[in-house]
């Protein structure tokens, strides 16, 4: 029996090459499931994507799309291109009966995340979004570490998103500061925070949201300048139901920040923390130790902390950023197996969207937001 599976690639920027990294990969790092065979991958123009299939491994090329999604031979979708095709790529490639590995945010607009849902449930395939960050193998012990009530009851939670692409008041206009990629920090860096909630907590019940745009006009292309759409910085306040409060801080022009997301939990018998720019550790406080030694501890990596044992079999030796893209890409074949995995689908992922846009409606409103 033909144990392999047909995977199509649509872009080929920061996330395409990851996404082909992690095809790639996965096989041999996970020993199990489908062999990916790289059968399509689509750009802009037929140029460019002849050269990235030569580069990443691709058997055909187009400058199309849609000829991408209607191959018979292309089963899985990999979609990573920016935020304003995804619903028309995933809508499409779920109607022509593949599955869909679709990049964050979902979509734009409340109602595309709705319609990519709903295409999803009639499709019967399988739907799964780009929310890497969950698969961090020290996520996994954080959640453990809550799950065992190790630092008893959580009362709060601060997160913080910060990198400084954004943070030179001249870098040039691009398509995230267009208000067709959506709010800005909330849909481009906020989304990963909801991400870890959601595997960790569940998504907020009610939020209060501020947004700012530190810079109003960038240089354009033309030699001009043209005014920024979206909102760079974001100040969210949340609830996870009446017993955890919550603090959110999402900013694409900190200076110095490069790929912060900044979790700290704290609980009734000690504390988490943790920066996904230091991927491979957390601090741990308890109040058990004694009080002459109470202090944070450091948890780094190791094969005790799976699936990192997959990767390296020596405990420090450290994780990067591709390969939680390799770890997701394992997950998405085993949800397509019918097998449980650790996925953020599309309709959990609507429900990371309906957050967002609660947190738009806050600002616009000034006021608390509900979410049922
Ligand atoms: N999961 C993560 O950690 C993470 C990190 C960065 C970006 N992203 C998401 O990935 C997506 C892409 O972001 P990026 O930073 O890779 O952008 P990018 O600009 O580096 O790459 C986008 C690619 O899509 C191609 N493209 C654009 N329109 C196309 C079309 N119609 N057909 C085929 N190809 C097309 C572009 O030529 C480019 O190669 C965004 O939705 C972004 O939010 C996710």
């Amino acid at each position: 029996m033909d144990n392999s599976i047909g995977v199509g690639l649509i872009g080929t920027g920061y996330m395409g090459k990851c996404h082909a990294l992690a095809w790639t990969g996965v096989k041999a790092v996970f020993g199990d499931g489908p062999r990916p065979r790289l059968v399509h991958l689509a750009e802009v123009d037929a140029g460019l994507a002849a050269r990235r299939a030569e580069e990443f491994g691709f058997k055909r090329s187009t400058g199309d799309w849609r000829v991408l999604v209607t191959d018979p031979d292309v089963e899985v979708v990999s979609i990573t291109t920016p935020n304003a095709f995804h619903a028309e790529m995933a809508v499409a490639a779920l109607e022509a009966g593949k599955h869909v590995w679709c990049e964050k945010p979902m979509a734009v607009t409340l109602a595309d995340a709705e319609r990519m849902t709903a295409a999803a449930r009639a499709s019967g395939k399988t739907a799964v979004l780009g929310y890497n960050y969950i698969q961090n193998p020290m996520i996994r012990q954080i959640g453990a570490i809550l799950a065992e009530g190790t630092i008893g009851t959580v009362n709060h939670v601060r997160l913080e998103m910060d990198e400084d692409f954004m943070a030179d008041p001249e870098a040039p206009f691009f398509w995230k500061n267009e208000l067709a990629a959506g709010y800005g920090a909330i849909d481009d860096f906020g989304v990963h925070p909801l991400s870890l909630l959601q595997v960790l907590f569940g998504l907020p019940s009610r939020v209060f949201a501020n947004l700012s745009k530190p810079y109003s006009d960038r240089p354009n292309r033309q030699g001009g300048r043209r005014s920024v759409e979206n909102w760079d910085v974001s100040s969210i306040l949340f609830e996870l139901g009446p017993e955890i409060s919550g603090l959110m801080a999402l900013s694409r022009t900190a200076w110095g920040r490069k790929g912060r997301i900044a979790l700290q939990i704290f609980g009734s018998k000690g504390s988490i923390a943790y920066d996904q720019e230091r991927l491979n550790e957390l601090q741990l406080y308890v109040t058990s130790d004694k009080p002459s030694e109470q202090g944070f501890r450091t948890i780094l990596s190791g094969p005790q902390h799976p699936p990192y044992d997959r990767f390296v079999p020596a405990a420090g030796h450290t994780l990067g950023f591709n390969d939680l893209k390799i770890i997701e890409c394992h997950e998405l074949l085993r949800a397509i197996a019918g097998e449980p995995a650790r996925v953020i689908d599309f309709e959990r992922g609507l429900q990371i969207e309906r957050a967002v846009h609660a947190m738009g409606q806050s600002h616009r409103e000034q006021r608390w937001v509900e979410l049922s």
